[in-house]
């Protein structure tokens, strides 16, 4: 059935992805106004340097809550030679029509002025022509994962920029982890802030208050790690196979909060995680931050039939890895979901060799995964076929080709 239906480029819906059919960026980054009619089928998107490839991948990125890929700051998309707007008007705004498992769905963010300086704003968002009940609600409707270049190094630098991805691979399992993730954030801010003005004399730290800080900690984080035992239960168990040329990977999470969950039930875990939050209170006021707790976990992952942890694999390989666990991802959730995510991947068909980008290609087909793919040369995409829709992208402006 899947391929069946991948290799078929007639189709225009499909219960088993979902997909953006048409996409409208204005002022965000180089894009004055675009508006781009596409189908379900993977798209590839190709041009010289600066064109706006990996601007459009990051539009697709900001319809899910959070940052996108490249982390920016709400205020640094706008484009720079945009107009004036008044307040209540949008600054930049992104919005889709996604097919999805439940028909049609049209979304929309943008970061709308509040009057308050320059360039101050609000993120607000859209579905259906109705303001969205959260940012986080817009993740119940479809889910994405990216792999950029920045990537490469995942495994090599420190254990933020891992639980990021794997914080991304849960929420796209299961979109409640991102209201997870900020209760337990804003908890830990708060705490932080109340402890740090304690320790400028302002006797604000009543343990009182602290003490509920800290409970919405417990509850909130070993919630959150609860979500991600679970899922990297299934994931480890996905990437153990390996997907053709990529390689198996292990995949396990390392982390206080995570192993207060072994053999304990959540109940258990909370208390554990509060009395350590109140017995860390001193250290943490020294450091000014917390210094246990969830935010604080890892993942591993080991390159399966090499035997060696990912940090000690070649940059190939490590490559390849990421890769693997991307698409054992994508197929969890499509059987999960009932789609896969869409899969921003950007300027990823360069460092494969031929062999592995087809294994590629396929396997996005296979799992009915839109993937949204950059890279200078469309050389590189030609084992799509008509599988994969093309883009050409000059000057902040596309067409298909
Ligand atoms: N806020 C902004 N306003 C206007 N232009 C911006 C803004 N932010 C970035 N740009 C511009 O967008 C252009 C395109 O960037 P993008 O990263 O999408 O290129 P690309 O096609 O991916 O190129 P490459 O092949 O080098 O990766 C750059 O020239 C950059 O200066
Ligand atoms: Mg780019």
């Amino acid at each position: 059935m899947h391929s069946a239906l991948a290799n078929s480029p007639q189709y225009t819906t499909s219960p088993e992805r979902s997909a953006v059919v048409r996409l409208s960026l204005t002022d965000f980054r180089s894009y004055g106004s675009l508006r781009l009619d596409c189908d379900i089928r993977p798209a590839v998107l190709t041009g010289p340097n600066g064109a706006g490839k990996t601007n459009l991948l990051e539009a697709i990125s900001f319809l899910l809550p959070g940052r996108g890929l490249r982390r920016a700051r709400l205020t640094d998309v706008t484009r720079s030679n945009a107009g004036d707007v008044r307040p209540g008007e949008l600054r930049w705004a992104i919005a889709a029509t996604l097919d999805t498992a439940t028909g049609p769905t049209e979304i929309g963010t943008g970061f709308e002025a509040t009057g308050e300086g320059e360039d101050g704003g609000r993120r607000v968002s859209r579905m259906n022509d109705a303001p969205a009940r959260s940012q986080a609600a817009l993740g119940e409707v479809f889910a994405a994962v990216w792999l950029v270049p920045e990537m490469d190094r995942l495994f090599m630098e420190g254990a933020s920029a891992r639980r990021r991805f794997l914080d991304r691979l849960v929420a796209a399992f299961d979109a409640a982890h991102t209201t997870r993730l900020n209760e337990y954030e804003q908890a830990m801010r708060e705490r932080t802030r109340l402890l740090r003005d304690d320790k400028a004399g302002f006797r604000n730290a009543d343990s009182g208050w602290v003490s509920a800080l800290e409970k919405r900690m417990a509850e909130s984080g070993v919630a959150l790690a609860a979500a991600r035992r679970a899922f990297v239960h299934r994931l480890a168990a996905a990437c153990e196979l390996g997907v053709g040329p990529f390689p198996a990977a292990g995949v396990s999470l390392v982390g206080d909060a995570e192993q207060w969950l072994d053999n304990r039930s959540a109940l258990e875990a909370e208390d554990l995680f509060r009395d350590a939050l109140a017995a860390s209170r001193a250290a943490d006021r020294e450091a000014g931050r917390a210094l246990v707790g969830p935010h604080r976990s890892d993942i591993e992952v080991v390159h399966l039939q090499k035997s060696r942890p990912a940090a000690g694999c070649s940059t190939g390989e490590q490559k390849a890895l990421l890769i693997s666990i991307v698409l054992a991802h994508a197929r969890l959730v499509s059987l999960d979901r009932g789609a896969a995510p869409l899969l921003l991947m950007d300027e990823i068909a360069a460092h494969l060799d031929s062999d592995r980008r087809a294994a590629l290609f396929d396997e996005i087909c296979a799992v009915g995964a839109q993937a949204w793919m950059t890279g200078t040369d469309r050389e590189l995409f030609e084992a799509f076929g008509d599988r994969a829709q093309f883009f050409r992208v000059d000057n902040a402006t596309v067409r298909g080709v």
